[in-house]
Order: C-alpha cells, then sequence, then structure tokens
C-alpha cells in the first residue's frame, strides 16, 4: 500500500506510488460497479459515512462528481452551493462555518473563491476536538488538486500501451495564469521521468513564475510559446483550458485572439494520429465541437474518470483500499473495461 491521505489540499504532497496506487484503485471499483454485486458491495463501504459538499463557488462536473462518488460508495451527502442559505449571510465567518460542518459530517468538500481556504480550514481541523478531512474541490486560482489527479489518470490510461506518462511531450494551452487546472498538473509531472512541458499562450495569459521556478527545481523541461501551429506536431497531449472570464477585472479576456489559440478540424491535422487532447471543462470557443468526434478528443472520458477517481481518493481517505483490491481478488464479476 502507498502512504495514507488525509486532507488533500494541493498537488505536493503526492508521489508516483501514490498516483499509481490511486490509478489503479480508481480502474478496479469502476470496474466493480458495473455489476449489480459489485455496486451493492461499494455501497455498503461508508454507509456510516456522511460528505459536506460545500460549493459557495460555481461548479457543475466536480459538485456532480463528488455527490456521485459519495452515493457509489453508499457515503450520504449535505451541501450548501449558495451562501445566502446558509448562516454566512447572519455574519457568520468562514471559521464557524466550517467547524459547523465538521460536526455532522465525515469528509468536507469546499470550492472557494478565495486561494488558500481550504489550507485554513484544515489548519482550524488540525485545532478541534473532532477534526474531519478537508477535500479542496477547487480555490481561487490556485489549485484543483483533485481535477489534477483526474488528469493524472487520463493521461496513464491513454498512454497505457504507449509506456505510460514517462516521455511524453504535454502541452497546455490557454489560460495558463489564472487556470488553477493547469498549475495543479503541473505540480505532478515531478513523478514522472522525462516529461517535456510546452506552454502555450498569449503572453499575458503565460504561466506564472511561481511554477516557473517549482518546475526549474524539480529538474522539469519546459518552453513558452504563443504560436499553437507550431507546437501542435511535437505534442503528445495538449490540455487545453478556457479563458477564466470570473476573474477579468477590466475585460482582459477581450484580448484573447481565439483564432490563434483554439482547436478546430483543421487544427486537428497538425497533431499526431496518436495524441489526445484534454480540457479540464466547461469549454468556450477553444474547442470547436466538430473536434468531439475526433477519437482524439478526450475530454468527455476525462470528465467521466473524475467521478471514480473522487471515488478512489474517499476510498484512500476512509483506509479502504484493501477491501477494494481484496473484492476484486475475490473474483467478484467486474464490467467490461471501460474506455
Ligand atoms: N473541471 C471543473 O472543475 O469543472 P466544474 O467547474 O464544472 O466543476
Amino acid at each position: 500500500m502507498a502512504g495514507h491521505l488525509y486532507h488533500v489540499l494541493d498537488t505536493r504532497g503526492f508521489d508516483r506510488p501514490l498516483l499509481d496506487e490511486l490509478c489503479e484503485l480508481t480502474t478496479r471499483l469502476r470496474g466493480i460497479a458495473k455489476s449489480p454485486e459489485g455496486a451493492r458491495e461499494l455501497q455498503n463501504l461508508l454507509p456510516q459515512a456522511r460528505a459536506m459538499l460545500y460549493f459557495p463557488q460555481p461548479s457543475t462536473r466536480t459538485f456532480l462528481s463528488f455527490n456521485n462518488a459519495c452515493h457509489v460508495l453508499g457515503i450520504r451527502t449535505s451541501e450548501i452551493r449558495d451562501p445566502a442559505t446558509s448562516s454566512e449571510v447572519k455574519g457568520e465567518s468562514f471559521d464557524d462555518s466550517i467547524r459547523t460542518f465538521s460536526s455532522y459530517v465525515d469528509v468536507i468538500v469546499m470550492r472557494t473563491p478565495e486561494a488558500g481556504f481550504a489550507a485554513r480550514a484544515a489548519a482550524l481541523m488540525d485545532r478541534i476536538a473532532r477534526p474531519v478531512p478537508i477535500i479542496n474541490a477547487g480555490s481561487g486560482k490556485d489549485q484543483h488538486p483533485t481535477q489534477a489527479l483526474l488528469d493524472i489518470y487520463t493521461l496513464a490510461r491513454s498512454f497505457a500501451l504507449r509506456g505510460g506518462i514517462d516521455g511524453k511531450v504535454i502541452g497546455m494551452m490557454g489560460d495558463l495564469k489564472r487556470g488553477r487546472t493547469v498549475r495543479s498538473l503541473c505540480g505532478l509531472i515531478k513523478n514522472y521521468r522525462d516529461v517535456e512541458l510546452v506552454f502555450i499562450a498569449p503572453k499575458q495569459f503565460a504561466m506564472e513564475g511561481d511554477i516557473k521556478l517549482q518546475l526549474d527545481a524539480q529538474g522539469i523541461r519546459y518552453r513558452e510559446t504563443s504560436r499553437l501551429a507550431d507546437a501542435l506536431p511535437g505534442l503528445d497531449a495538449l490540455y487545453v483550458t478556457r479563458m477564466q472570464t470570473e476573474w477579468d477585472t477590466a475585460g482582459e479576456s477581450r484580448a484573447m485572439d481565439y483564432g490563434q489559440f483554439s482547436l478546430n478540424s483543421a487544427t486537428m491535422k497538425r497533431l499526431k494520429p496518436d495524441a489526445i487532447v484534454m480540457h479540464p471543462l466547461p469549454r468556450g470557443p477553444e474547442i470547436d465541437t466538430a473536434v468531439d468526434e475526433d477519437p482524439r478528443a478526450m475530454y468527455w472520458r476525462q470528465e467521466r474518470n473524475g467521478m471514480w477517481m473522487r471515488a478512489a481518493i474517499l476510498l484512500k481517505i476512509f483506509r479502504l483500499e484493501d477491501r477494494i483490491f481484496s473484492l476484486a481478488a475475490e473474483g467478484l464479476p467486474e464490467g467490461p473495461d471501460p474506455p
């Protein structure tokens, strides 16, 4: 067994054995869930557990995938999505709100517009009598660690027959400056050998210096370009991101030239036949819907992978990973390996 998980705040603490185990766990449990007997076994894993989904910042897939991952494992869920429906409107502080959630549940999954609030919640948990694990489901412009984990799973699965993630050239395109998904994913690349990153963005939305310093310190090769067409032929994977318009203060996103930073059927011709295209979604004009039909488009699978990886994360936190591996060993019928 790889190390334990408790709070999941950023991607720094993840090592290769833990990533490999999470990927294996994800594949095993989604296989088990495909048969009625397996689904029932999974439902009986955590019937005593309760989760709080605190999402004052909007979300579709992270919220739904965590909610459904909990239900797959028998975990009951509560939610606050609109702070106007909570006692925050009466002036209750963030710390008191989180402490209150922890009185009723066994894990808190939270997305906030502010960077650092998940870490603050975790620090609070570490001081109180009934602490519960905190999972960061997106914090400001800074971190989205569970997205990065499902991204790693998607990359590893896509390259399973080609030596895995090691040695691949991964492009990241779009609003890299304000995109927490790419920042978190960069934090996991150190776990793979000889990966090269290519940051493709207009200068005003280039990757921030703190991430580049981190990559320098880890000896990870990266280069920067604003020419997508030139970069495409050398990539094994292209991770596309949208403009993070919600952070605009003076319409900065209007400066984005989508003609130069978008994929369509014509630009896809420049990508290798066995390359993949990823996107954390939701998308804007940066990927034409015609690309959806291309077998290299991996973003809908990536989205589906999210629920299973989040279920694996919950299983690790509740230390039930051995149960999954023994269920598989017991010969419980597994469904077909999903695409
Ligand atoms: N990828 C992602 O975080 O999507 P949502 O904002 O819909 O949760």
